[in-house]
């Protein structure tokens, strides 16, 4: 496997990146109420990106081998949508969970991340649904150091969401960001401690576990009547489904997340206890 290790300035410059691809969500945050449509907040995502960041979205037109174009500035993924949800015209109303999932290009270098976001009132499962589904990353995070094996990523994720009764979904994965939308290595959400690959400082990856309140199997999200989008991948017994995601660089002593800004949660009260002291 082929992966690139990146230097100081190609760091500063996916510091960057990921740092606007993190304010599109602070921009987006206040404006994802009952009522409004996905359509909406693709278009003022796509806006605000054009207009007043100058990046440019690396989904609107991504064409990956065997799919027709993505159409959209975003991802957005609502209730039992797994991820890859195409932006439509149904209002979101209180009691849905939805992932917005930005991706924004600068000067060449792609900054990802995806938040969830809770309309009105959710259910009691479907919010700790969504916090669990961000604990499990940052768990998953926090093991990011150099010598650290894929395999631990995976393992400290899967448990997490497990032993609180979830699934992890295993067809779609984190993986290397750069000059590149997805590079190598792939970064599953599931796995073995002490296998895989080796982390080297300079590498940059995400980590994006996406987490079913039911069973852990996806099928094609097809709505009667119309053809299939080409990209909405929902559960298959409709439950909900849940994902959060960063970008992040491995250190010289452990990690450095780059998809950080203003309006970030706070991470868990566990991720200080983990650090180690400098
Ligand atoms: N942002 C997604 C990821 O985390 C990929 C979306 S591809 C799209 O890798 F075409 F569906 F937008
Ligand atoms: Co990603
Ligand atoms: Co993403």
């Amino acid at each position: 496997m082929s992966f690139t290790i990146k230097s100081g300035a190609e760091i500063d410059a996916m510091r960057v990146a990921c740092r606007l691809a993190s304010e599109v969500l602070d921009y987006l945050e206040p404006l994802i109420q009952p009522g409004i449509t996905t359509q909406e907040i693709d278009r003022l995502a796509h806006d605000y990106m054009v207009n007043v960041q100058g990046t440019v979205s690396a989904t609107l037109n991504y064409q990956p081998p065997g799919h027709v174009p993505y159409p959209a500035s975003l991802c957005t993924s609502v209730n039992e949508v797994v991820c890859h949800g195409v932006p439509n015209e149904v209002p979101l109303k209180s009691g849905d969970i939805v992932n917005i999932d930005v991706t924004v290009i600068k000067d060449g270098w792609y900054g990802d991340n995806s938040r969830m976001y809770l309309i009105g009132k959710p259910s009691i499962a479907a919010a700790r649904l969504c916090q669990v589904t961000f604990e499990a990353m940052w768990k998953g995070i926090v093991k990011v150091k150099p010598g650290a094996r894929l395999g631990d990523i995976g393992h400290a994720i899967q448990t997490f969401a497990e032993s609180a009764g979830f699934s992890v979904v295993r067809e779609y994965c984190g993986h290397g960001i750069g000059q590149k939308f997805h590079e190598d290595p792939q970064i599953l959400h599931y796995g073995r401690p002490g296998t895989g690959l080796a982390l080297v400082p300079g590498m940059i990856f995400t980590i994006e576990p996406m987490i079913n309140l039911g069973k852990r199997d996806i099928k094609e999200g097809r709505k009667g009547g119309v053809p299939y989008d080409g990209w909405t991948i929902v559960t298959k017994d409709r439950s909900l489904s849940a994902q959060w995601e960063h970008t992040v660089l491995v250190t010289d002593t452990g990690y450095e997340v780059l998809t950080l800004s203003a309006g970030s949660p706070a991470q868990p009260a566990f991720v200080a206890a983990a650090a180690t002291p400098a």
